[in-house]
Protein backbone atom coordinates (compact mmCIF):
# COMPACT_ATOMS: atom_id res chain seq x y z
CA UNK A 1 0.00 0.00 0.00
CA UNK A 2 1.56 3.49 -0.80
CA UNK A 3 -0.06 6.69 0.37
CA UNK A 4 0.38 10.05 -0.19
CA UNK A 5 -0.17 13.04 2.13
CA UNK A 6 -0.44 16.56 0.21
CA UNK A 7 -1.03 19.50 2.52
CA UNK A 8 -0.48 23.31 3.54
CA UNK A 9 0.32 24.99 6.70
CA UNK A 10 1.27 28.38 7.36
CA UNK A 11 3.15 28.19 11.28
CA UNK A 12 3.64 24.36 10.89
CA UNK A 13 1.04 22.74 12.72
CA UNK A 14 -0.33 21.08 10.40
CA UNK A 15 2.91 19.49 9.24
CA UNK A 16 3.56 17.99 12.59
CA UNK A 17 0.05 16.22 12.35
CA UNK A 18 1.23 15.36 8.74
CA UNK A 19 4.51 13.72 10.47
CA UNK A 20 2.29 12.08 13.37
CA UNK A 21 -0.27 10.23 11.07
CA UNK A 22 2.24 9.27 8.53
CA UNK A 23 4.06 7.29 11.31
CA UNK A 24 0.80 5.90 12.05
CA UNK A 25 0.02 4.75 8.17
CA UNK A 26 0.84 1.49 7.00
CA UNK A 27 2.78 0.67 3.99
CA UNK A 28 4.98 3.43 1.81
CA UNK A 29 4.04 6.77 2.83
CA UNK A 30 5.06 10.06 1.40
CA UNK A 31 4.27 13.51 1.83
CA UNK A 32 4.79 16.74 -0.02
CA UNK A 33 4.16 20.58 1.11
CA UNK A 34 2.09 21.92 -1.68
CA UNK A 35 4.10 25.27 -1.22
CA UNK A 36 7.29 24.61 -1.08
CA UNK A 37 7.33 21.62 -3.69
CA UNK A 38 5.48 19.78 -6.63
CA UNK A 39 2.95 17.16 -5.63
CA UNK A 40 4.56 13.75 -7.08
CA UNK A 41 2.08 11.91 -10.07
CA UNK A 42 -0.99 10.81 -7.67
CA UNK A 43 -1.30 8.12 -10.07
CA UNK A 44 1.73 6.12 -8.69
CA UNK A 45 -0.36 5.82 -4.85
CA UNK A 46 -3.14 3.76 -3.99
CA UNK A 47 -4.26 6.44 -1.27
CA UNK A 48 -4.33 10.30 -1.32
CA UNK A 49 -4.60 12.04 2.03
CA UNK A 50 -4.84 15.73 1.63
CA UNK A 51 -5.65 19.06 4.09
CA UNK A 52 -4.66 22.25 5.08
CA UNK A 53 -5.19 24.61 7.91
CA UNK A 54 -7.73 27.20 8.28
CA UNK A 55 -7.56 31.05 8.44
CA UNK A 56 -10.89 33.07 8.39
CA UNK A 57 -12.69 30.56 6.90
CA UNK A 58 -10.36 29.46 4.26
CA UNK A 59 -7.90 26.87 3.58
CA UNK A 60 -4.75 27.65 1.57
CA UNK A 61 -5.17 27.95 -1.92
CA UNK A 62 -2.81 25.61 -3.32
CA UNK A 63 -5.15 22.80 -1.51
CA UNK A 64 -8.11 24.31 -3.32
CA UNK A 65 -6.63 24.40 -6.39
CA UNK A 66 -5.01 20.58 -6.00
CA UNK A 67 -7.90 19.05 -5.40
CA UNK A 68 -9.88 20.84 -8.50
CA UNK A 69 -7.42 20.18 -10.58
CA UNK A 70 -6.83 16.46 -9.89
CA UNK A 71 -10.52 15.74 -9.45
CA UNK A 72 -10.93 13.03 -11.70
CA UNK A 73 -7.57 11.56 -10.95
CA UNK A 74 -8.79 11.75 -7.29
CA UNK A 75 -11.86 10.09 -7.83
CA UNK A 76 -10.11 6.66 -8.69
CA UNK A 77 -7.99 6.82 -5.12
CA UNK A 78 -8.83 6.22 -1.50
CA UNK A 79 -9.00 9.64 -0.58
CA UNK A 80 -8.58 11.04 3.20
CA UNK A 81 -8.97 14.43 3.82
CA UNK A 82 -8.35 16.81 6.53
CA UNK A 83 -8.44 20.89 8.09
CA UNK A 84 -6.43 22.13 10.89
CA UNK A 85 -8.45 24.86 12.93
CA UNK A 86 -8.72 26.62 15.73
CA UNK A 87 -12.73 26.22 15.78
CA UNK A 88 -13.91 22.83 15.25
CA UNK A 89 -17.74 23.89 15.61
CA UNK A 90 -17.23 25.27 12.09
CA UNK A 91 -15.83 21.91 10.88
CA UNK A 92 -18.45 21.42 8.51
CA UNK A 93 -18.61 24.96 6.88
CA UNK A 94 -14.96 24.41 6.97
CA UNK A 95 -14.74 21.71 4.76
CA UNK A 96 -17.29 22.88 2.62
CA UNK A 97 -15.63 25.76 1.21
CA UNK A 98 -11.87 23.68 1.16
CA UNK A 99 -13.22 20.74 -1.03
CA UNK A 100 -15.09 19.94 -4.09
CA UNK A 101 -18.34 17.94 -2.55
CA UNK A 102 -17.82 15.01 -4.50
CA UNK A 103 -14.64 15.02 -3.57
CA UNK A 104 -15.88 15.08 0.07
CA UNK A 105 -18.71 12.40 -0.27
CA UNK A 106 -16.28 9.86 -2.12
CA UNK A 107 -13.92 10.45 1.05
CA UNK A 108 -13.36 7.37 3.22
CA UNK A 109 -12.24 9.47 5.80
CA UNK A 110 -12.60 13.18 6.55
CA UNK A 111 -11.27 14.45 9.83
CA UNK A 112 -10.83 18.01 12.06
CA UNK A 113 -6.99 17.60 13.94
CA UNK A 114 -7.63 20.41 15.83
CA UNK A 115 -5.06 23.39 15.92
CA UNK A 116 -2.76 25.01 17.76
CA UNK A 117 -1.84 29.23 17.77
CA UNK A 118 1.61 29.45 17.66
CA UNK A 119 1.79 32.80 18.55
CA UNK A 120 5.83 32.90 18.68
CA UNK A 121 6.03 32.18 15.20
CA UNK A 122 3.19 34.51 14.06
CA UNK A 123 3.32 37.65 11.59
CA UNK A 124 1.86 40.46 13.03
CA UNK A 125 -1.17 40.95 11.63
CA UNK A 126 -2.14 37.18 12.80
CA UNK A 127 -0.45 37.80 15.90
CA UNK A 128 -3.15 40.33 16.78
CA UNK A 129 -5.99 38.53 15.25
CA UNK A 130 -4.99 35.20 17.22
CA UNK A 131 -5.12 37.28 20.88
CA UNK A 132 -8.41 38.18 19.93
CA UNK A 133 -9.58 34.93 18.92
CA UNK A 134 -7.94 33.79 22.18
CA UNK A 135 -9.49 36.06 24.45
CA UNK A 136 -13.33 35.23 22.96
CA UNK A 137 -12.63 31.51 22.62
CA UNK A 138 -13.92 29.37 25.61
CA UNK A 139 -10.60 27.63 25.42
CA UNK A 140 -7.73 27.55 23.19
CA UNK A 141 -7.58 25.45 20.28
CA UNK A 142 -6.20 21.83 20.55
CA UNK A 143 -4.79 19.09 18.98
CA UNK A 144 -7.18 16.39 18.61
CA UNK A 145 -4.90 13.02 18.62
CA UNK A 146 -7.69 10.89 18.61
CA UNK A 147 -8.66 12.09 15.12
CA UNK A 148 -5.67 11.33 13.82
CA UNK A 149 -5.41 8.05 15.21
CA UNK A 150 -9.25 7.42 13.40
CA UNK A 151 -7.92 8.42 10.66
CA UNK A 152 -4.90 6.11 10.41
CA UNK A 153 -6.77 3.08 11.42
CA UNK A 154 -9.79 3.90 8.48
CA UNK A 155 -6.86 4.37 5.71
CA UNK A 156 -5.24 1.42 7.04
CA UNK A 157 -8.19 -0.76 6.82
CA UNK A 158 -9.42 0.26 3.01
C1 LIG B 1 -5.02 34.84 11.80
C2 LIG B 1 -5.65 33.53 12.06
C3 LIG B 1 -6.90 33.24 11.54
C4 LIG B 1 -7.51 32.00 11.79
N1 LIG B 1 -8.76 31.77 11.29
C5 LIG B 1 -9.39 30.63 11.62
C6 LIG B 1 -10.73 30.40 11.18
O1 LIG B 1 -11.32 31.18 10.47
N2 LIG B 1 -11.34 29.26 11.58
C7 LIG B 1 -10.71 28.33 12.37
O2 LIG B 1 -11.31 27.32 12.71
N3 LIG B 1 -9.42 28.50 12.78
C8 LIG B 1 -8.75 29.63 12.42
N4 LIG B 1 -7.46 29.83 12.82
C9 LIG B 1 -6.75 28.77 13.58
C10 LIG B 1 -5.77 27.97 12.69
O3 LIG B 1 -6.47 27.24 11.73
C11 LIG B 1 -4.95 27.06 13.61
O4 LIG B 1 -4.12 27.87 14.41
C12 LIG B 1 -4.12 26.01 12.89
O5 LIG B 1 -3.57 25.12 13.84
C13 LIG B 1 -2.99 26.60 12.07
O6 LIG B 1 -2.23 25.55 11.52
P1 LIG B 1 -0.85 25.81 10.71
O7 LIG B 1 0.19 26.24 11.71
O8 LIG B 1 -0.53 24.50 10.08
O9 LIG B 1 -1.12 26.84 9.67
C14 LIG B 1 -6.83 31.04 12.58
C15 LIG B 1 -5.55 31.32 13.08
C16 LIG B 1 -4.96 32.55 12.84
C17 LIG B 1 -3.59 32.82 13.39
Amino acid sequence: MKTLILYATQYGFTADCVQTLSKKLAGEVTTADLQKEKAPDINGYDSVIVGGSVYMGRVQEEVKAFCAKNADALAKKNVGLFLCCGLPANFHQHVENAFPAALVQKAKAVACFGGELRMDRMKFLHKTLAKAMSKNAAELPKLNPQAIDEMADTMNAV
